[in-house]
């Protein structure tokens, strides 16, 4: 109802409350591996925000009360490590249908990309949410939004791209807004079937999708791959969004290195993501610009591709992040704890770089660094609450049931059962 701040919840007698240190982002170099951790520590949120945090040695009533002046709710933390919540900042949630059978076929030998030009692949997932309504859009995006939240994800991103018409576009970031999620507009994912031309395509985009997709996307973003878009055509659409005032990202150097890193330096995008191609010189351009580095290990392993380089990246100084890629053709994984062990398996990442990289940096891909990713008084309450006596078993439990509570704004959003 509004007007009605939620009650204040004191989580308390946590095993350890851990958040990346400092408050800039995006974190990069040594500072990526600086976390905070309290030892018995508490939490206080009060109005949705948290009030106050510290050691259990610390909280007296008179420091309570002097953050939260009504009721005070009390969650018992004991056995529990508290870190802000998970924030992915680059899925596809907003999809109809599956592509199970296709996972099949990969399983058998053949290639995604063999699928994607085969007119399977993306435009398999396109003809179902084409012929989806609103609503059941609406209903895929709850569903899957569902799923991520029981993973500790507090925080998602999430693209349109499988309409590539005006009205399914649209129905998708709408969708995707409804749900609570930042919405990317990915017109630009791949030639319809109704085009033969990739340049007129985009002159449909800019002319008749732009218009209407910009009032509800918050950035836009170009899949740049042989089989997709080139780095021209991207630029040209690309500009037009920046016009239109989207930030912008990008899809870049998953199979081929096509100049997606170069451009989204030229242009100032936000991100770009992927990287399993990425050279030398890529990692050394990306290292010194402002352009965050996305990984997204679990596509890498879905699709039995190689890992991108994100130890060269991060110990060059490239600011990095990491999300899941949540789509049902090259990464059916809503789990951002699994991301992490993947990160720290596979990509060398430390877990204090695998945390950073999948909140304050996350947060960041998003515009979203002042606001959440971080446990620290003015921050949004958002909270993941693991079943561990180390934080670190966020990666280190390979797909395990590391989450206990997830805290959104300040209420209980779920739970495990006992
Ligand atoms: O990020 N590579 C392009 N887009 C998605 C896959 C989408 C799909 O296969 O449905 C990705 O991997
Ligand atoms: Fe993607």
């Amino acid at each position: 109802m509004a007007g009605s701040a939620p009650a204040a919840l004191l989580v308390r007698d946590l095993v350890q409350l851990v958040t990346p240190a400092g408050t800039g982002a995006p974190l990069r170099g040594a500072d990526l591996r600086r976390v905070d951790v309290v030892e018995r520590g508490y939490l206080l949120c009060a109005g949705g925000r948290i009030a106050d945090v510290g050691r259990m040695a610390d909280l007296t009533s008179k420091r309570l009360r002097s953050h939260a002046a009504g009721e005070v709710a009390e969650l018992d933390g004991r056995g529990l490590c508290a870190l802000p919540g998970l924030v992915d900042c680059h899925t596809h949630a907003c999809f109809a249908g599956d592509r199970v059978g296709e996972f099949a076929l990969r399983a058998a030998g053949a290639t995604y990309e063999e699928l994607h030009a085969a007119g399977g692949g993306i435009l398999s997932t396109v003809r179902a949410t084409r012929a989806a309504s609103a609503d059941e859009l609406r209903a895929a995006v709850g569903r899957h939004r569902g799923w991520m939240r029981r993973h500790g994800t507090t925080t998602f991103e999430a693209k349109s791209g499988y309409g590539l018409d005006r009205d399914t576009e649209l129905a998708q970031l709408e969708a995707v807004r409804a749900a609570g999620g930042v919405p990317t507009w990915l017109g630009a994912h791949a030639l319809p079937p109704e085009f033969d031309d990739r340049d007129e395509y985009l002159d449909f985009l800019v002319r008749d999708v732009l218009p209407a997709v910009a009032p509800v996307a918050d950035a836009a973003d170009v899949f740049v791959e042989r089989a997709a878009f080139d780095a021209e055509q991207a630029r040209r659409l690309l500009l037009a969004c920046r016009d239109a005032g989207l930030a912008l990202r990008l899809h870049g150097d998953q199979f081929t290195e096509i100049g997606a890193v170069p451009l989204a330096v030229e242009l100032g995008a936000r991100s770009v993501d992927h990287l399993e191609a990425t050279g030398a010189d890529g990692v050394r351009t990306l290292a010194g610009s402002d352009v965050v580095a996305v990984l997204l290990p679990a596509s890498a392993l879905f699709l039995g591709r190689p890992m991108p380089p994100a130890r060269a990246l991060a110990d060059a100084g490239a600011a990095v992040a990491l999300a899941t890629d949540f789509n049902p053709g090259s990464a059916f994984c809503e789990s951002l704890p699994l991301v992490c062990a993947l990160a720290c398996t596979q990509l060398r990442l430390a877990p204090e770089e695998a945390l950073a990289a999948c909140t304050v940096n996350a947060a960041h891909v998003l515009g979203r660094a002042g606001e959440v990713g971080r446990l620290a008084p003015g921050y949004r309450a958002d909270l993941v609450l693991l079943d561990a006596p180390d934080w670190r078993y966020l990666a280190y439990h390979l797909g395990g049931d590391v989450v206990h509570t997830v805290i959104e704004v300040g209420s209980i959003a779920w739970q495990r059962s006992a």
